[in-house]
Order: structure tokens, then C-alpha cells, then sequence
């Protein structure tokens, strides 16, 4: 079953370690290949999702250190002016490529744009950067992550035998790249159902910087609204999906309203198994990682690797090669297969009041 888990999907002909490797030919001949790679990464913030520091620090960390090459991981922890500082620093201590994960498109480019400029290769990590200068962008299947979570909660509405569910999102930042490619996925899904009237569409908002807090409150706006009247949540992430279970707990409606999320996280593990959340959408950080670092030290190095795909920037028109990953649905009879691949720990998940539910759903 881990054989072929999580596949290189639209990339199958590129397996990490195995990047073609293109010589000098970088483009603006970013990093010369006499300069020690040294690896500069902002992450944005350790409240929006927990994957940063949890997941992403760490496979970085361990991709970097097994290549033996220098990095310094900083997180700009939702601070626009702090991430510009960062970068400045990083810049200015020498890093030869720099992997950002934007806050938003504008400030983004700004860093990307200064470290061009300044003969230092950038990468996109996990969000385009619209606009951006970024040599590559490194993800997962954005729209398909949506599809999945479409997918997931019209399956939970099915089995559950509710007729013309009326349907809430909770949509990402609108200005994470992301979070509108994932709308456009769940949509492809959902938005068939309301035309016909299969389902009804009762709320669809954004939450601002994915904050969790802000989540509980529209969501309680949307019930309140809707009259109480809301039988399927469409939430982008874990997160964002915790908020609207807190807030249908409060009102005896958890475990009859499905929710979904995205990121595999321990809370939405266990809200899975204490069948509170339909599901969630695992993305196996560690191959985002792998595939990062590895172009990352090429481009310290001067060389530029192919990717063998390639994203449009809808701003610009520009062609980012690209490494796009393939994200898997993940419902109580398989979050075992997400320990199974080491994102999370057994005893991450199955504290005390889940380790019954652990082992009912076969988790060892
Ligand atoms: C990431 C998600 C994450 C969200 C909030 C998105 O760009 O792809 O994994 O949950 O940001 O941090």
C-alpha cells in the first residue's frame, strides 16, 4: 500500500534525486558554481496551518543536512515587514538561493524581484507568487486538492442520505494563490450540483490569512444566517475546518454536518476518527521538501534542472517550471496510511481520548 502512495502524478517521469541536470544554462546566471550553496527559506507564519514548523522545517532540515549544505529556515509569522527583513538579511549573509512561501503576490515579488537583482536564485514554495521572478515553483496539484475535497464532501453528504444539502465554504486567504486554485477545484465539483439544484449554496467566504479564529466567527455568521440550516461545510484546511466543528459543537451539530480540510494535521486526524470531519487532503510534505531542496542546491551550484513541467502565471503569462505533487483523500478508513508514511506519529494522534478510535480504525 506505501508503494506508489502518494505517485509523482502529472510529473511521473521525474523521480526526485533524478532532475536533468542543464549545465550553466540558468537564465540570468543566478549563483556562480564556485559559491558554497547556502540555502536561505521563509516560511509564512506557524497559525495558519501547523504544517510549517511541524512539516515543512523539518523535512527542509533534513533534506539540507543529508545534501550537507548550509540553510538558515526563518518564519515570518504573518509579518509582511518581517518577511521583507528576513529576506534582506538572508540576502545580505550570502544565502544562494532563496525559497519563499509568500505572504501575499505583492511583497512576494518585491523579495523575489530584490534577490533577482542581487544574483540570488529564488524558488516558489508551495504558493505562486503572481507576477513573481521565481526560477521555480515547487507544489502540489492545487485544483486537484479542491477536486478531492469536493469530491469528499459530496461522498459524506451521499452516505450520509441528505437530500438538498445546503452547502457553506470556508474558502483560504484570497491572497494566497492557493486558496483560489483549490476553490476552482471544489467548484468543478459543487458548482454542477447547485445549478441543478441538487444542493443549495447557503455561504461562501474567504477567511483572511487562513486565521482560525476569524474561521469560528464567519462561520457563525453563516449559520446564524442560514437559519441554522447548513449540512455540509466546505473548508479549505484543517484549520479552518476545527473552527466551524468548534462552532458545531456549540450547537449539537457536530458529527451531522460534514466538514472537510486539507494538510493531514493531528487535530484533523482526530476530528476524522471522532467522526466530526468527513475528511481531509494529505500532502506528503516530504517529497515538496525533497523536490525543493534538490533544485535549490542545483541553482546554488548554477546549474538548472529540468522539471519537465511547466504552470502559467495567470498575471504575467510566464511558463514556472514547476514540480507538481499529487495530494490523496484521506476519511477514518485510512488516516493510518498517513502515520504509516511518517507525517504524523502515532502518538501525535491517539492521545488519550482517541486511542480507542485509533484502534478501531486499525491503526497499530
Ligand atoms: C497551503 C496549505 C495550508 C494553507 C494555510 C496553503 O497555501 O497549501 O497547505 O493549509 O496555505 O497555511
Amino acid at each position: 500500500m506505501r508503494k506508489g502512495f502518494l505517485a509523482v502524478g502529472a510529473v511521473g517521469l521525474l523521480t526526485l534525486g533524478s532532475l536533468t541536470a542543464c549545465g550553466d544554462d540558468s537564465g540570468g546566471d543566478q549563483a556562480g558554481s564556485d559559491k558554497t550553496p547556502k540555502i536561505g527559506v521563509i516560511l509564512p507564519d506557524s497559525k495558519s496551518s501547523v504544517r510549517w514548523e511541524s512539516a515543512d522545517r523539518k523535512f527542509l532540515e533534513e533534506a539540507f543536512k543529508a545534501a550537507n549544505v548550509q540553510y538558515d529556515i526563518q518564519n515570518a509569522q504573518g509579518d509582511k515587514n518581517a518577511f521583507q527583513t528576513i529576506a534582506d538579511q538572508m540576502i545580505t549573509s550570502g544565502v544562494t538561493a532563496l525559497m519563499i512561501v509568500n505572504l501575499d503576490s505583492g511583497t512576494g515579488k518585491a523579495v523575489l524581484d530584490k534577490a533577482k537583482s542581487q544574483g540570488v536564485a529564488t524558488i516558489d514554495y508551495d504558493r505562486l507568487t503572481l507576477g513573481g521572478s521565481a526560477e521555480y515553483y515547487v507544489s502540489f496539484d492545487n485544483e486537484a486538492v479542491g477536486k478531492l475535497q469536493g469530491e469528499g464532501l459530496v461522498k459524506c453528504l451521499t452516505d450520509a442520505k441528505v437530500e438538498k444539502p445546503a452547502i457553506a465554504y470556508l474558502n483560504g486567504s484570497p491572497t494566497d494563490n492557493n486558496a483560489t486554485l483549490f476553490k476552482n477545484g471544489y467548484d468543478s465539483v459543487l458548482k454542477p450540483k447547485f445549478d441543478s439544484g441538487e444542493y443549495t449554496q447557503a455561504a461562501d467566504d474567504s477567511v483572511p490569512d487562513w486565521d482560525n479564529a476569524q474561521a469560528a466567527t464567519i462561520f457563525e455568521q453563516q449559520l446564524t444566517k442560514a437559519g441554522g440550516k447548513i449540512d455540509g461545510v466546505l473548508s479549505a484546511n484543517d484549520g479552518l475546518g476545527n473552527a466551524a466543528i468548534s462552532v458545531l459543537k456549540k450547537n449539537n451539530l457536530n458529527g451531522k454536518v460534514p466538514v472537510t480540510g486539507q494538510d493531514a494535521d493531528p487535530q484533523g486526524l482526530q476530528n476524522i476518527l471522532a467522526g466530526d470531519q468527513c475528511m481531509t487532503v494529505y500532502k506528503a510534505v516530504k517529497q515538496e521538501a525533497d523536490a525543493a531542496a534538490e533544485l535549490a542546491i542545483g541553482l546554488a551550484k548554477g546549474e538548472r534542472k529540468e522539471t519537465g513541467q511547466t504552470v502559467k502565471d495567470p498575471e504575467s503569462g510566464r511558463d514556472v517550471a514547476s514540480v507538481l505533487l499529487t495530494p490523496k483523500a484521506i476519511y477514518k478508513e485510512n488516516v493510518k496510511d498517513v502515520i504509516a508514511d511518517g507525517y504524523v506519529t502515532k502518538e501525535e494522534v491517539c492521545t488519550a481520548d482517541f486511542a480507542k478510535l485509533c484502534t478501531e480504525a486499525g491503526i497499530s
